[in-house]
């Protein structure tokens, strides 16, 4: 009976006219019916499923999207990265929920701490084709939290719109260089129902220290990642499991008076070197 119930709802779909949509809606059901008979859950449970859900939605607004935070906690969107995932160029990794307000236009060497108080630092390297051509006027979308751990997008009381943010352009020689302050591991939002599924997990909501790009130029294909930071804490623990060993990159400490004068920061710095690489092809 019940598997005959599952067939129900597989063949109200067969007048779906987008086949993709099709396939995906019967698998979906296919596997939600397995879920139910494999666990069994009673009614206060369906309610409760269904009350966390409703409250998902309910905290999503302009700047705060939960259900892209229950993707990431659940892991799915590190499987749905990795599956879409360009194996050759620089490893990609999630989005993540706070890519939602433009990144303002920035000169190369802007300091995009626009606020200050964290550790200097100047983050440079260059955006290459996959056999190593240089690849300038390439766009370079930067973002990240403050020294506290915040977007600009959780504070607006706090932090300038735009702080920790940048869209630069690579050079001539597809060199890009900017300065920041170093990022600290921060936790993800827990004020809201994914917070309460961490508590009731008993896992950790930190993110180990990272800076977000989105790498892109003409004829390419754009990769989406992080960089993250040496020896930061929670490396091998991620609340959203993003971590990829390719991309951990050493902040290393500099004590070079003149290259400290020509990036425009205090001498010694915390300097991150490393080059993006992207595929050309499907674009
Ligand atoms: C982030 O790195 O911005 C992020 C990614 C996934 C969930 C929460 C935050
Ligand atoms: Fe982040």
């Amino acid at each position: 009976m019940t598997t005959d119930l599952t067939e129900a709802v597989v063949d109200s779909l067969k007048d779906t006219t987008d086949p993709r949509l099709r396939e995906l809606l019967a698998s979906l059901t296919r596997h939600l019916h397995a879920f139910v008979r494999e666990t069994e859950p009673t009614m206060a449970e369906w309610e409760r499923a269904i009350d966390f859900l409703t409250a998902t939605g309910q905290t999503c607004t302009d700047t705060r999207q939960e259900f892209v935070l229950l993707s990431d906690v659940l892991g799915v969107s590190m499987l749905v990265e990795t599956i879409n995932a360009d194996e050759h160029g620089t490893d990609s990794t999630v989005l993540g929920p706070f890519h939602m307000t433009e990144s303002p236009v920035r000169e190369l060497g802007a300091d995009i701490d626009l606020v200050g108080g964290g550790e200097p630092c100047v983050v440079s390297g260059r955006v290459l084709s996959l056999d190593g051509t240089p690849l300038p006027g390439a766009l370079l979308d930067v973002w990240q939290a403050n020294a506290e751990g915040f977007y600009d997008v959780q504070q607006p009381e706090v932090q300038p719109a735009g702080n920790g943010r940048g869209l630069f352009t690579a050079d001539a020689e597809g060199r890009f260089w900017f300065r920041t302050c170093v990022p600290s591991p921060y936790p993800i939002p827990t004020d809201g129902p994914v917070g309460d599924l961490l508590k009731a997990t008993g896992r950790h909501p930190y993110r180990p220290a990272h800076i977000h790009f989105i790498a892109s130029a003409a004829g390419h294909v754009p990769v989406t990642t992080h960089i993250f930071v040496a020896g930061s804490e929670h490396l091998d623990s991620d609340a959203v499991f993003a971590v990829k060993e390719s991309l951990v990159q050493d902040f290393a400490e500099t004590d070079d008076p003149s290259l400290a004068r020509e990036f425009g920061v205090p001498n010694p710095f915390r300097h991150a070197r490393f080059d993006l690489v992207l595929n050309p092809g499907r674009s």
